[in-house]
């Protein structure tokens, strides 16, 4: 079979091209510092001692550059070709943040299945997504490429992504390897700085951080990517704990282990290794399998396998990994993409699938007097900054952000009131509007990698801007382009309504005027809360309680977790978002009142059930939202967590029941042992369900 194949090919090789198979390089040098590596990449290609190019665009380069390998090398290796599709290839889908607040994981599913198809056809095998790195920092840019604050949402996404680019079979010609990133608790990072220190408890690092990494895995995820920080003292490329233990050992992972861009060369600044080779051991044995652009391993390899301080066993160890994955791509057997194949760019149905998702994404945070969705006949003024701007693609858009500019939301205002609307552009225009669509935000680069910011205001003078418009009297709309949570508080009480539209990518402007004018009825939730102001954060809705709560029993006691310049809630909370309709949901109920632990543990689950009727005049989505809270437990819980999530479509008038099934795996917790215990407790439990995080309506079940 494959695995015997494997190792007699290991067998086959020698030292330097084990080395090289845990190689990668980058043929430009666009994602991080340092310059390319084509030439380099070139002569191990030739030489058999490279395993791995990434940043390599285009079907005719990467299929020459294979050809080398193939058929100047001595044993004829195929390459795997990576690249980052994060949130398309040539059709550009809005931020993967955008994507989870559409509460619909299908949405990443459709995203995934589209990016593959394109990148595959031009190349690539291998792409360095999805990026599932719970955080409760919105300074940290990259929120923007996460799922927000919430393990159990992102690792829905997290699943539904992988299956969309990974389909059933990696041989497939519209199917590409993905990535789960960045292993682990990344998005920890000390005050949202990029890089920064983590430091998490083990429950912490189990309970929050590695759920969507387990449902990745779960998914048949092929790799992934080691992250930049150091976790309690130790950096993520040189821990055993959990790159070995947690992840190949307790996980079974039998995929490759990549490290981030230079991640092994970093040892050094972190203060971890002495010197390269000492980097390339340390990384190698902790269960790094490929190394990103530094190649300690490379240059120090036989050195040190000669002296014994790295071990042939795992040396090959990670070398089979780094063939399973090429084997299970096809490679061997098919190493070249048919140039005549290549998807030129976006189709019209990639096109039409990109502006569904973006619509699906997009918040309705206020609406007061009824002034969205926008009356045809109204003249409407468009304004701001971003309202005529190309740059809706946000952060890590593909080869396809240069080459394929964005419908503008003018254009897209333009395109859905249609001929003969009173649509006019620009300041000086409004004084003849009923309305004003004021279009701000932060540009792409405000957002993702080392795009941390410490102020969370709308950049430049657009607070002035909104100032201005409010002045005139007209209603206005203020609509967001942004990738992370801001504080709106400044204004927020100006505006007649608010759309939060994320960077909604190619087909943007269309999609936020399909919601503006309510051809699609908006029915996203926040992923991340918005919090009131900077000293806020960490503001989230999955905390755990002090000794000291809020208490609304007792409003007046001031001796209570908080800060005295500031509401203790956000501005808007996690799960939070309105429709052009109304909906309202009946008492949640559970299926038993009590069931005991052993039950639980054999595989028996319970459903919470509740109605939920749209009582509005349109037909509208609206997100019912299922939490849990263990009020006595042996580890301090958060007052809250997401356990059950699911978004319905539903006709004025017309009402349905969602179902929750929930077990074991949904009422406990791990405990803080490093060997990874998860306990279901004896006691009550509260289940709250409702249409954001604030959900009032309770039932309970105890566990005997
Ligand atoms: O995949 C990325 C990673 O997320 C950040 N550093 C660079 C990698 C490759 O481009």
């Amino acid at each position: 079979g494959r695995e015997e194949e494997i190792r007699a090919l290991v067998g086959r090789m020698t030292v330097a091209e084990k080395l090289g198979q845990l190689q990668q390089l980058s043929w430009t040098g666009a994602t991080g510092p340092g310059g390319s590596q084509t030439a380099a990449a070139e002569r191990a290609a030739k030489k058999g001692e490279l395993g791995s190019v990434l940043n390599i665009l285009g079907a005719r380069h990467s299929n020459a550059l294979q050809r080398i390998a193939v058929e100047e090398s001595r044993l004829g290796i195929p390459l795997v070709f990576g690249l980052d599709v994060i949130h398309g290839f040539w059709t550009t889908f809005p931020i993967p943040l955008a994507q989870a607040a559409s509460f619909d994981p299908e949405t990443a599913r459709v995203d995934g299945e589209v990016s593959a198809k394109e990148a595959r056809s031009q190349g690539i095998h291998w792409t360095f997504s999805p990026m599932m790195d719970v955080t409760h920092e919105p300074r940290w840019g990259r929120i923007a490429e996460s799922c927000g604050e919430d393990p159990y949402l992102t690792a829905a996404f997290a699943a539904a992504k992988t299956r969309g680019y990974q389909g059933t079979d990696l041989k497939a010609k519209d199917r590409v390897a993905a990535c789960a990133k960045h292993f682990v608790a990344y998005g920890g990072a000390e005050g949202g700085r990029d890089y920064n220190t983590v430091d998490v408890s083990e429950s912490r690092l189990r309970n929050l951080y590695l759920p969507p990494f387990k449902a990745a895995l779960d998914a048949g995820c092929a790799t992934v990517m080691a992250s930049f920080n150091t976790l309690s003292g130790i950096p993520a490329h040189a821990n055993s704990h959990t790159l070995t233990e947690i992840l190949k050992e307790d996980w079974e992972f039998d995929g490759v282990v990549v490290s981030d861009w230079n991640g092994v060369g970093e040892l050094l600044p972190h203060g971890f290794a002495a010197d390269g080779a000492d980097a390339g051991r340390i990384a190698l044995h902790a269960g790094v399998d490929m190394e990103m652009v530094s190649t300690h391993l490379a240059d120090h390899g036989e050195e040190l396998l000669a002296a014994g301080r790295i071990k042939e066993e795992r040396l090959d160890d990670a070398v089979a990994r780094v063939l399973r994955l090429k084997y299970a791509l096809g490679l061997f057997e098919n190493p070249y993409v048919d140039e005549s194949e290549a998807v030129p760019g976006p189709t019209p149905e990639a096109r039409q699938a990109a502006r569904e998702v973006a619509a699906r994404s997009m918040v309705l945070l206020k609406n007061e007097g009824g002034v969205l969705p926008l009356a045809p006949g109204k003249a409407v003024a468009v304004v701001g900054p971003y309202a005529d701007s190309r740059d809706l693609h946000g952060t890590w858009a593909g080869p396809g952000g240069e080459k394929f500019p964005p419908v503008t939301v003018l254009h897209g205002i333009r395109n859905v009131a249609g001929r003969g609307a009173k649509v006019t552009y620009g300041v000086g225009a409004t004084k003849a509007a009923d309305v004003v669509v004021v279009v701000v935000g932060e540009g792409a680069k405000l957002s993702g990698e080392a795009a941390s910011r410490s102020d969370l205001g709308l950049p430049g003078d657009q607070e002035e801007l909104i100032a201005a418009v409010a002045a005139t009297g007209i209603p206005f709309v203020v609509v967001l382009l942004n990738g992370r949570p801001l504080t709106i508080g400044n204004w927020v009480e100006s505006a007649s309504a608010v759309l939060e539209a994320w960077h909604p990518g190619i087909e943007g402007g269309n999609a936020i005027a399909d919601v503006l004018y309510g051809k699609v009825n908006p029915g996203g939730k926040l992923p991340a809360s918005f919090p009131r102001n900077v000293g806020q954060i960490p503001v989230h809705y999955n905390h755990e309680n002090t000794g000291r709560p809020y208490d609304p029993e007792n409003p007046g006691n001031t001796f209570i977790t908080g800060y005295l310049d500031v509401d203790r809630t956000p501005q808007y909370p996690f799960g939070y978002g309105l429709s052009y309709t109304t909906f309202e949901l009946g008492e949640p109920r559970a299926s038993v009142e009590r069931i005991a632990v052993a039950e639980l543990k054999r595989g028996e689950r319970i459903e919470v059930e509740v109605s939920v009727r749209n009582t509005g005049e349109v037909a509208g989505d609206e997100v019912v939202q299922l939490y849990v809270h263990d009020p006595v437990a042996s580890l301090v819980q958060p007052v809250r967590r997401l356990r059950g999530f699911e978004r319905v479509t539903l006709g004025a008038g017309e009402s349905t029941v969602v179902r929750f099934s929930l077990g074991a795996e949904d009422f406990g917790f791990w405990t803080n042992a490093v060997d990874g215990r998860f306990v279901v407790e004896p006691g009550r439990l509260d289940f709250f369900v409702g249409t954001s995080s604030r959900a009032t309506a309770s039932c309970t079940l105890h566990l005997e």
